[in-house]
């Protein structure tokens, strides 16, 4: 039964995107973000953006065909594993998500094939997940994973220690995977405007009805890549992270305050890695 008298990330997230999965409150919850950052919209496309370039990379050259996406979403225009297949139709793609409508939803549109599928799981549960009987049929944890955490961990709060929930992920995860994380930013020192910014966003978010959404510095979203090695570019902001092309316009600050980057969990000998 969905809710629809409280607004939802995934929903919020898929206005943004321009989808039709929405209800009217999420659409009020929205409202209030882009009161402050008009172009608010613009940045979950380029959050988008950046997961098809990531996911290209991965499937492409680094050789990976099996992703995990955790705090997928609702199905949009373009997926994981649409990315993933095209460059290898073997590839295997196992969407999760804490909310019961994405896993509906994933699993009515975006099981296409055999290799797809769309679990309902909690990020806070490395163990509990990555043994989850699902996940082992299909994920082969002796053989290199991509991992995607893309946009979530800013809906955690510190109580739950993201910096930890990552922690235990890179332990768990087999030599030679690839974690790849995007979250809100928080400027702070690094620059005074839009560390403004961030902090009347952050406002926004908490108090226009998600109630999740918080801002955190480059220190604090280095620790998300504990124990992995950051591959260059590094911890960037979206655009600068390996872009499609050179920028053809100025962006907006609301464009600006979100980070992402990609950590490898390097081998200690790379020729014990084994493609399937
Ligand atoms: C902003 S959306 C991002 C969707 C997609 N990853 C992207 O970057 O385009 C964040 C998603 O994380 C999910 N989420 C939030 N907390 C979660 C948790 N504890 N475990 C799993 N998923 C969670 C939300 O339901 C939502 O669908």
């Amino acid at each position: 039964m969905v809710d629809v008298t409280k607004p939802t990330i995934a929903r919020v997230y898929d206005y943004s995107l321009g989808g039709k999965d929405n209800y009217e409150v999420d659409r009020a919850a929205l409202a209030k973000v882009e009161r402050i950052a008009p172009r608010h919209g613009e940045l979950a496309q380029m959050n988008r953006r950046w997961l098809v370039r990531v996911v290209r990379f991965l499937a492409g050259s680094a050789g990976i065909d099996q992703f995990l996406d955790i705090g997928a979403g609702l199905p949009t225009a373009i997926n994981t594993h649409q990315v993933a297949q095209q460059e290898n139709s073997d590839a295997r793609v196992i969407y999760v998500d804490n909310d019961p409508m994405c896993a509906v939803y994933g699993r009515a549109l975006l099981e296409q094939n055999q290799n797809t599928h769309y679990l309902h799981g909690d990020i806070l549960e490395a163990g509990t997940l990555l043994q989850n009987e699902q996940v082992t049929r299909h994920i082969d944890r002796d053989r290199p994973i991509g991992v995607l955490v893309c946009g979530l961990l800013q809906h955690l709060d510190d109580g739950l220690d993201p910096a930890q929930v990552m922690r235990e992920y890179n332990t768990l995860l087999p030599d030679g995977s690839f974690m790849a994380v995007t979250n809100f930013w928080d400027p702070a020192e690094e620059n005074h405007e839009l560390h403004t910014l961030a902090e009347q966003l952050e406002r926004a978010f908490l108090d226009g009805g998600l109630g999740s959404g918080w801002f955190r510095t480059r220190e604090q979203q280095l620790q998300y890549f504990d124990g992995l090695e950051l591959l260059t570019p590094g911890l960037t902001e979206l655009e600068d992270w390996w872009p499609a092309g050179p920028a053809t316009q100025p962006q907006a600050p609301e464009q600006r305050v979100v980070l992402g980057g990609v950590g490898y969990k390097r081998p200690p000998d790379p020729r014990r890695i084994h493609p399937r």
